[in-house]
């Protein structure tokens, strides 16, 4: 039996009967912020492709924290950028730069959210490479024990979660023993599993200042072409301990999250990136898309697909608008 005893539009018709049969709901609890840490003081310089979106010093960081904590959204995840560069990234692991005065900070402040801490060398490394190079290769197993550092770095200044970013093989394996070993066997891994190598993290680049000085990160991140191998980094990451496995970008590789979705019981995540971000900022300053009916639409449509959560730039904005 069909029309015109079926009509799907009788439960459309008030927005009480829409919110009553509504799937997939969005809340700034399901929401992470990135946010990105600088030397010095009273430093905040908006990024230039990522309006809204801006490099502070610690000080200045925390005002922006106690924003995030009114608006209800789940946690922050940082990122730094270093007083130097060298071959080695050795800034990423020192107990006093950027990243882990801002996790201190944050908890010396007693604000009430998660805070997770990128595991990367990229921002840190002379050549922007997220790993040791030799001879313009980009090594893995050197590369484990300055990530496994990195992190352990984090959780002492406080992390609640450390989320490695780097694609090396083994890194999670790495960082959890670390971890484990140093008193740590609270501190979650949200492993960055299936991570692409995409255009999308272009204005990032920018953010971070982590632009690779030779070749592209190819050898390490992956082939947008694949979904299956996906689902072989997420079973690797998770039997080398990771608690959450992320997909990354988010919009491009939907079909990626919900195979992820399926085939795992952790909870995955969904990292909506920079150049999705700016795509719509762009578009929206030219008055040629409703900047919040997109952001919405787009955050619902991760959700849909299969995201427990997302990391996305939009977090702060969202949270107003659902607030009403
Ligand atoms: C570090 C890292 C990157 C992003 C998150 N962690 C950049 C990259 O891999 O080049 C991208 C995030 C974004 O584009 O918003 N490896």
């Amino acid at each position: 039996m069909s029309f015109p005893v079926h009509r799907p539009r009788r439960l459309r018709r008030s927005e009480n009967l829409r919110a009553l049969v509504r799937e997939t709901p969005l809340a700034p609890g399901d929401l992470i912020y990135p946010m990105f840490v600088c030397p010095g003081k009273n430093v905040r310089t908006e990024i230039a492709s990522m309006p809204g979106i801006y490099q502070q010093s610690v000080d200045r960081f925390v005002e922006e924290c106690r924003q995030v904590e009114q608006l209800g959204i789940a946690g922050i995840i940082l990122f730094g950028l270093p007083e130097k560069k060298d071959e080695r990234g050795s800034e990423a692991w020192a107990a006093d730069a950027p990243v882990q005065r801002a996790a201190a900070a944050v908890k010396k402040a007693k604000l009430d959210f998660l805070v997770a801490t990128d595991v990367c060398l990229c921002e840190y490394t002379s050549h922007g490479h997220c790993g040791v190079v030799e001879e313009n290769q980009v090594l893995n197993d050197p590369t484990l024990e300055l990530l496994a550092q990195t992190a352990l770095s984090h959780a002492r200044a406080g992390a609640d979660l450390v989320a490695p970013s780097d694609m090396m093989d083994g890194r999670v394996g790495a960082i959890r023993r670390s971890l484990d070993q140093n008193g740590f066997a609270d501190v979650a891994i949200l492993a960055y599993s299936a991570k692409y190598c995409s255009a999308f993290y272009g204005p990032f680049r920018e953010a971070a200042e982590s632009a690779p000085q030779f070749g592209d990160r190819r050898s390490y991140q992956m082939d947008p072409a694949n979904a299956r191998e996906a689902l072989r980094e997420v079973r690797l990451d998770l039997e080398e301990g990771a608690d959450m496995v992320m997909v990354k970008p988010a919009l491009p590789y939907l079909d990626v999250l919900r195979a992820v979705r399926r085939a795992v019981t952790v909870p995955v995540g969904a990292y909506n990136v920079s150049g999705e971000y700016s795509m719509v900022k762009a578009a929206a300053r030219n008055g040629w898309l409703d900047e919040k009916r997109a952001v919405l639409e787009i955050l619902t449509g991760i959700r849909r697909a299969g995201a427990d959560f997302i990391l996305t730039y939009h977090a702060k904005d969202a949270a107003r608008w659902l607030a009403g």
